[in-house]
């Protein structure tokens, strides 16, 4: 809806009616439950009679099915993908300019069997006899399939005629234009107070940072960057680049605590630990608990939508904000999150509203636990072991197996292939990552995992491999058409390089999914040679892995 130009929210389904009566259109969205499943999503029924417009998608269309009195059948298999759907004529601005034959995206088991009194069926499938529904005079719309994905070829016409022609709404959300209403809500919350952040050198939290300096003026906001040593080449330079913020040094510190630790889920409680650590120490120094003070911070919408697939990105988030004081601060109130409505994408545009440097807002992600959780450990030296489909190699390495994280061996296979890596994980469910070598130094049977922690040395020899790669992808274009780039050591290689380096470039819309994405071999080759230069490194590979079933990192 917003990139349609019209400002829409994301409320829980049970939201009741007098809490969305300010909208002038609600839509339901689809999801994976049946009516029928106790606990199963429903929406006030009172909405549909308020007056507003309401669309229901998928599941939305059969929950307005079935509370209007209309029947859901039990389907017993249910349709996936693509299908053909026959729109009939009608003079509904809901569907006007769209009849006839189209492709659609189907998702569903269940199906609207009867429509309530008062609806019309305008639109079916060979396999699906009510795919589109519409009660004109109560403004009241269903479609059985995806308007909202790519393969529903028409899918955003159905959107903009039902926010546009339906509920009337002007196109007129630009976030550009949202600047000096946010500095104005900054001015009126902080008040004669000052703020301080904790800057990450990523978008949000810098972006939010800006925002803040121009709304109250540099000598009232405070900016501090801790550097862990985990971060990447040139990454502290980067940031003090950004301006206005002091660099908060614990180096020695995060290595002195991680070392010797091979396990990656300790790995990640150690380093949130220590981060709260520096983090109090800084707030106790500079007195930031005062009441003449505020925390800023640069939560972003989809951080505060509790449900869906958001919720992890939630929980990400708040793993490094809890240190005490910070708590006590969000429970009287004291914190100001000026990006809290807008999504990703929109705070890129305020940024460049702002003049913030292309470098800065093109970003890719990086995870808060840095290098650390892309340099993999191991307790003991384990032997590559042989196998029909490749060599299993014992490092543990995280993948998502239902909606846990799971660790498992990785399998190494001899082509550049992700339909066979994505047919082997599917068959394998004893690993849930396949690679492939670029290049090996030393034969498969020279080679074995090592045991090693993280030392300041192999944290080097990454830093540099991450340099490497990152140069040629930018220098070729090749950073902007991928999402991600992780590059990860692992201890996998010969007495005198004992460790190997494996690129891991992903395409994705949110980093809920992901699809592992090969390069131009010109690239990859110049790519792989480069890091071979690197002292201690035996090998590099190339992560063939979708995301499920693997994960973005690998730890
Ligand atoms: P996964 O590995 O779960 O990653 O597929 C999905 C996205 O989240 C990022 N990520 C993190 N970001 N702290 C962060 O700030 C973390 O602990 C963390 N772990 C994963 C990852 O880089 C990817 O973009």
């Amino acid at each position: 809806m917003r990139d349609l130009g019209v400002y829409a929210e994301v409320r829980a389904s049970e939201t009741p009616a007098e809490e969305l009566s300010g909208a002038r259109g609600l839509i339901i969205s689809g999801g994976p439950s049946s009516v029928y499943d106790a606990g199963s999503p429903t929406v006030d029924p009172a909405i549909f009679s308020s007056g507003q417009a309401v669309l229901g998608i998928c599941y939305g269309q059969q929950i307005m099915a079935h509370l209007l009195g209309g029947e859901v059948r039990r389907g017993e298999k249910g349709e996936y993908g693509m299908a053909t759907l026959q729109l009939d004529e009608t003079s509904d601005p809901m569907f006007a300019g769209l009849s006839g034959h189209q492709q659609i995206w189907m998702s569903h088991r269940d199906l609207v069997g009867r429509v309530p009194d008062g609806f019309s069926i305008v639109g079916r499938t060979d396999t699906c006899p009510v795919a589109a529904i519409a009660d004109s005079a109560r403004r009241l719309y269903g479609v059985q399939f995806h308007p909202e994905v790519v393969h529903t070829s028409r899918g955003l016409e159905y959107l903009a005629n039902f926010v546009l022609r339906v509920c009337g709404c002007v196109p007129d959300w630009d976030p550009r234009h949202r600047v000096p209403l946010i500095e104005q809500e900054i001015r009126d919350c902080v008040g004669g107070r000052k703020v301080f952040f904790f800057v990450s050198g990523g978008v949000d939290s810098s972006v939010a940072f800006a925002l803040a300096t121009r709304a109250l003026g540099a000598d009232r906001v405070r900016g501090v960057y801790v550097d862990t040593g985990l971060m990447r080449e040139g990454e502290t330079e980067f940031v003090r680049r950004l301006g206005g913020l002091s660099v908060e040094h614990a180096e020695n510190e995060f290595l002195s605590v991680l070392a010797g630790v091979t396990e990656p889920e300790r790995k990640r409680h150690i380093i949130g630990e220590e981060f709260v650590l520096v983090q109090e120490r800084v707030i106790e120094r500079e007195g930031l608990m005062g009441h003449d003070w505020m925390l800023g911070q640069g939560t972003i919408y989809p951080d505060t939508i509790e449900s869906g697939g958001t919720a992890k990105a939630a929980l990400i988030k708040t793993h490094h904000n809890r240190v005490a004081g910070i708590q006590k601060l969000i429970a009287s109130g004291r914190i100001v999150e000026p990006l809290r409505s807008f999504y990703k994408d929109e705070v890129r545009q305020v940024g460049r509203e702002l003049g913030l440097p292309a470098e800065l807002l093109d970003r890719h992600p990086f995870p808060g636990p840095g290098l650390a959780i892309r340099c993999l450990c191991a307790a003991s030296d384990a032997e590559v072991e042989a196998s029909p489909e490749g060599y299993v190699i014992p490092v543990r390495s995280v993948g998502v197996q239902g909606d846990a994280r799971s660790y498992a061996p990785v399998l190494a296979i001899d082509t550049l292939d992700t339909s066979r890596a994505t047919e082997l994980t599917n068959r394998l469910t004893s690993v849930n990552r396949v690679i492939a070598p670029v290049e090996m130094r030393a034969p498969w049977k020279e080679v074995r995992v090592r045991a090693c922690s993280l030392t300041a040395d192999r944290l080097a020899r990454l830093r540099q491999a991450d340099a490497v790669a990152r140069r040629l992808s930018h220098e070729s274009g090749y950073d902007s058409q991928i999402w991600q780039f992780p590059v990860i050591l692992i201890p996998l290689g010969t007495a005198d390089a004992p460790d190997s380096v494996v690129l891991r470039p992903v395409d994705s819309v949110d980093g809920m999914t992901a699809q592992s994405v090969l390069m131009e071999e010109g690239l990859l080759r110049k790519m792989s040679r480069e890091i071979l230069e690197i002292p201690g490194v035996s090998a590099v590979f190339y992560d063939l892995t979708h995301k499920p079933p693997g994960t973005i990192e690998w730890e």
